[in-house]
């Protein structure tokens, strides 16, 4: 009587009690999170399409995380998002749950809590943004960011030009319509099977979003009824079936990372590894920003996710089961692609086989290091240089435009402390722009190499997630200016040609940073999160807590 009274404050007739399901739709919705903006007006659907399949829907409120905004970055509250996420699903007397993300972050962040819960869940994306449009050219959100950036710095573009330009950019409702990291998680999300066929692609404005928001509403209630549930459908074979079909889309490096995190919480073993030795027969077949042409808008009026799975054949596990009821291989038997000059065939591909995310190992790099070759430039695959050192990119910023900077094309641009607990939070900084000098000399291209991570959106020969960071002790921390580095990509190496006694040396020498945070999140964090070659998750959050609770204090 107490729950029902208390609910019935809101107005719902007495029926909605009868035991039907409790279906509790979590969204990421704010102002704040601008990607996420719209999401309310998606809960609307799937309520609607919940009343239709006899449930009884429930919108809350989960941590909104809006990449542009937050500081220091987005990334250092993904877990506080899942933590959060999995309480609440835990704590209230729900029977499914459907997941409204967006942003980069609230996508891996709801999944999480939904592997650890395990209720019945399905995920909902909020879709991305229309085509920018530029002067007569399409653009894309984030990636054109760096361009422009420095066509600024390098004087081919006024600020009067750029604030226009911004505006075109982002034209309507939805995340960015690059194939960035919020792209590239929805479409994880609908290959592990976690949301509906097409919903990673169509345009957070087009009707068919508020479609699919709506036939989720009516999935969740048949999968609560089947008792299918996140652990039943994101195995092992639909990890799998992930990162291969990241390959085939040029995916952004973060859903390594996050694939992790989502696996570790279902106690599914994936390692970085895998994510390499997986994408190697994997050819590049959709032609999208950043490693490409279109957009996702594009790719939608392409055929979506479903022709490239579909094109995929073989190479995935078609008999993994997905939130519709049926296999992955049904879902995508009929799934027709309507223009090849975004989705590529199989015997045609965009970018031949190997182009996809290499994971490097050696001394610089012992748990692990990657890079997104198809972003990458050939020509530095395989490159020799001295490293140029800097302790934070801010470091590196109060020079990057000094015409004496001793730096050439051959340079390593090192940029460390931006680890999981450097920073802390692992910002997306890696990609940092090339000095000033050498872009006004058409440079446009430089090995950079980081321990934190790097926008979907952004491109260059970018290695990534060195680990162990340097703030935890990592060789990354030892290395100094001048220092031969060599990197190997068709040999999976990353060297730091410095003798391993030198090394011991600097290492007696070296001190950890004083801790970011003496309390509150960032000191929770700092002190427990994991390194990246793990998902950078909190230790105490891995595994599965179930959605069984203790007493009802009530
Ligand atoms: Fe939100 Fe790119 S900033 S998806």
């Amino acid at each position: 009587m107490g729950h029902r009274s208390w609910m019935r404050s809101q107005g719902f007739t007495p029926e909605v009690f009868d035991g039907r399901p409790v279906i509790g739709i979590a969204t990421t919705w704010s102002e704040l999170a601008p990607c996420n903006a719209h999401l309310h007006r998606v809960a609307e659907s799937v309520k609607r399409g919940v009343w239709q399949a006899g449930g009884f829907p429930l919108e809350f409120p989960a941590m909104a995380l809006g990449e542009t905004l937050l500081r220091p970055t987005a990334m250092l509250y993904r877990n506080l998002l899942a933590m959060e996420a999995e309480e609440l699903f835990r704590a209230n007397p729900l029977d499914g749950v459907v997941l409204l993300s967006g942003c980069d972050k609230t996508t891996p962040g709801l999944l999480m809590a939904a592997a650890s819960v395990d209720l019945p869940a399905i995920m909902v994306t909020g879709g991305p943004k229309l085509n920018g449009k530029y002067q007569g050219t399409d653009v894309g959100s984030g990636t054109a960011v760096w361009r422009w950036e420095e066509d600024l710095v390098a004087g081919r573009m006024t600020q009067e030009e750029c604030f226009f330009a911004e505006a075109c950019m982002s034209r309507s409702d939805g995340h960015c319509n690059t194939m960035g990291t919020a792209s590239t998680m929805a479409s994880m999300a609908e290959a592990l099977g976690m949301q509906l066929p097409y919903s990673a692609a169509w345009p957070a404005s087009d009707s068919r979003r508020y479609e699919t928001a709506q036939r989720a509403g009516q999935v969740i209630v048949d999968l609560v009824n089947s008792d299918l549930t996140p652990s039943a459908i994101m195995t092992r074979e639909a990890f799998e079936n992930a990162i291969r079909v990241n390959a085939a889309i040029g995916g952004s490096t973060n859903a390594v990372i996050h694939l992790l995190a989502i696996a570790g919480r279902l106690g599914v073993p994936l390692s970085l590894d895998d994510f390499d030795t997986l994408a190697a027969d994997v050819p590049t077949l959709v032609n999208l920003q950043p490693s490409g042409q279109y957009l996702m808008e594009d790719f939608c009026y392409a055929g979506g996710l479903p022709a490239v799975m579909r094109e995929l054949g073989g190479l995935l596990h078609g008999g993994a089961i997905t939130v519709t009821g049926r296999t992955v291989a049904e879902n995508v038997a009929e799934a027709p692609c309507w223009n090849r000059d975004v989705i590529f065939a199989m015997d045609a591909p965009f970018k031949p086989q190997g182009t996809g995310t290499a994971v490097l190992r050696g001394n610089l790099a012992p748990d692990g290091a990657v890079i997104k070759q198809s972003a990458a430039s050939p020509h530095l695959l395989k490159h020799r240089g001295r490293a140029l050192v800097f302790d934070s990119q801010e470091a590196y910023y109060a020079v990057v435009g000094d015409e004496d900077l001793d730096a050439d094309e051959n340079t390593v641009l090192v940029i460390r402390y931006c680890g999981p607990k450097g920073y802390p939070g692992m910002p997306e900084v890696s990609n940092v722009p090339l000095p000033k000098k050498l872009l006004n000399r058409g440079v446009r291209d430089m090995v950079r190499i980081c321990d934190g991570r790097m926008s979907g959106t952004a491109y260059g020969t970018v290695v990534l997630h060195v680990t162990p960071e340097a703030a935890a002790g990592g060789a990354l921390a030892l290395v100094r200016t001048g220092d031969w580095i060599t990197l190997d990509v068709p040999s999976r190496a990353l060297t730091l040609e410095v003798p391993d006694e030198e090394l011991a040396r600097r290492r007696a020498e070296w001190t950890a940073p004083p801790p970011a945070a003496s309390r509150g999140w960032t000191r929770l964090y700092t002190d427990h999160v994991l390194q990246a070659d793990t998902g950078a998750d909190l230790d105490f959050l891995v595994g599965a807590s179930g959605h069984e609770v203790g007493r009802d204090s009530h």
